[in-house]
């Protein structure tokens, strides 16, 4: 079958809603190569939006689901309960950053466990407003989006939007906009908008993912702390895109010196299945009522199988170790072209959660065309990268942490050939 055909029963079968950034379809996945329908290999640079983190079909993550599957594959958890998703709730509650006693539950996407996160901020501080930032993404679902700091396309034609919901500008000083001004602004919100004794909690990810791989300066998410604790808010990691040995620890919070109350997870966690999670302070989870929480699938059996056996290859291979050691490299590579390719304004962030940014040569005007370009490019020589950032300028890598040397070198020869051809055709 071609991938040309199945593009047009695609697009005839499915709503265009659901958009897709390439046209190749898969046949098969090994660690950091995907094969598609006519035979082609390519390097996987997305890692389908950092989940596989530990690689497409890690042999350990496989071995559990298959353990699983010989065992059961759904009861319901609130209906007849298993041991691994309790060994899992454990886990988390030790790993996640937090040195208090922390709960557990589990729901099945990255949104419904920002969802639920802020039902449980809401229980916990009898409060109904919620903070977040510009440029912030927290999912497709109506909180989610409500969330979202960035419209097209997220929440264009949706509306209205639930309520109480703020946003202050998400703090990027190559774009001009100091901590000082953020915090500015949210000092004038608590005066002209929302009494901040009304406020449940901030939502936050410690490195924002879709919105172009900016990463909170360190004394901002300091400060964040401080104000919370002032006011008796809660604070959010949205950890979702973050976590998982990514950013070269498990968490991204681990880097601040500053906790948060409640933490968002999924992606990564599954190494390929789908399974979330919500980890926070354990008088803050138990807040809901029995009953409030929960869902049919959430903590399904295979995803829980998947995600012991995932933090399990984190740990045995080192996987944050390697994350900063990857990325080290490929910022290194990516350093080397900056002349060769004047578009680049900015390389950028923590383990390997990197991204290189574009604007048009020697102007802070963001360069969306040269970036898809380069994105096409290297697609064309086999490398799927993927675009991100409110201006679309951002080109973010999130290879498999467990990407074999030869591979990634290959790729990064990939890249730096795009890259060279690129600017030279500009
Ligand atoms: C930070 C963050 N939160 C929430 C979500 C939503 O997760 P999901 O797509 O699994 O619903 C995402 C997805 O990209 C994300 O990056």
């Amino acid at each position: 079958m071609l991938n040309l055909e199945i593009a047009s029963r695609r697009s005839d079968a499915i709503s265009r809603g659901v958009g897709v950034t390439t046209q190749i379809y898969a046949e098969k996945a090994q660690n950091a190569e995907i094969w598609d329908v006519e035979g082609r290999r390519y390097i996987d640079f997305a890692a389908g939006i950092a989940v596989v983190n530990t690689g497409h079909r890690h042999p350990k993550v496989l071995a559990a689901v298959k353990d699983q599957l010989d065992h059961f594959t759904h009861t319901c958890h609130q209906v007849v309960p298993y041991e691994n998703y309790v060994r899992l709730a454990e886990r988390l509650n030790n790993l996640v950053p937090g040195d208090f006693k922390k709960k557990t539950i589990f729901v099945t996407t990255g949104a419904e466990a920002v969802e639920n996160a802020i039902k449980i901020a809401r229980a916990a501080t009898t409060r109904s407003a919620v903070i977040a930032f510009t440029g912030g993404f927290h999912g497709r679902t109506f909180m989610g989006m409500a969330l979202t700091g960035k419209v097209v396309p997220y929440k264009s034609g949706f509306g209205p939007m639930v309520p109480d919901v703020f946003h202050v500008p998400f703090p990027v000083e190559l774009h001009g906009q100091s901590i000082e001004d953020s915090l500015a602004v949210l000092d004038k919100m608590f005066k002209a908008d929302v009494d901040p004794s009304r406020v449940a909690a901030f939502i936050v990810e410690p490195v924002q993912g879709e919105g172009g791989f900016y990463e909170v300066p360190r004394t901002f998410m300091q400060k964040l702390r401080e104000i919370a604790d002032k006011h008796g808010i809660l604070l959010i990691a949205d950890e979702v895109q973050t976590g998982f040995a990514r950013t070269g620890k498990l968490f991204a919070m681990e880097r601040y010196g500053v906790v948060a109350d409640i933490t968002t997870m999924a992606k990564g966690l599954g190494g390929g299945f789908p399974i979330a999670a919500v980890t926070g302070r354990a008088e803050i989870m138990d807040a809901p009522g029995p009953g409030g929480l929960g869902g049919t699938y959430g903590g399904n059996p295979i995803g829980i199988a998947a995600g012991n056996a995932v933090l399990d290859v984190i740990e045995e291979e080192n996987l944050c170790e390697r994350a900063n050691s990857l990325g080290n490299r490929l910022k290194q590579r990516l350093q080397s072209l900056r002349e060769a390719a004047p578009q680049i304004v900015d390389i950028r962030g923590p383990g390997f959660m990197n991204a290189v940014e574009f604007n048009l040569p020697g102007t802070n005007t963001p360069n969306a065309d040269f970036t898809n370009k380069v994105r096409e490019r290297a697609l064309q020589k086999g490398l799927i990268l993927l675009t991100c950032g409110v201006y679309g300028n951002v080109i973010r890598f999130l290879a498999p942490i467990t990407i074999e040397d030869d591979v990634f070198n290959e790729a990064l020869s990939i890249l730096e050939t795009t890259l060279r051809e690129c600017a030279a055709e500009a």
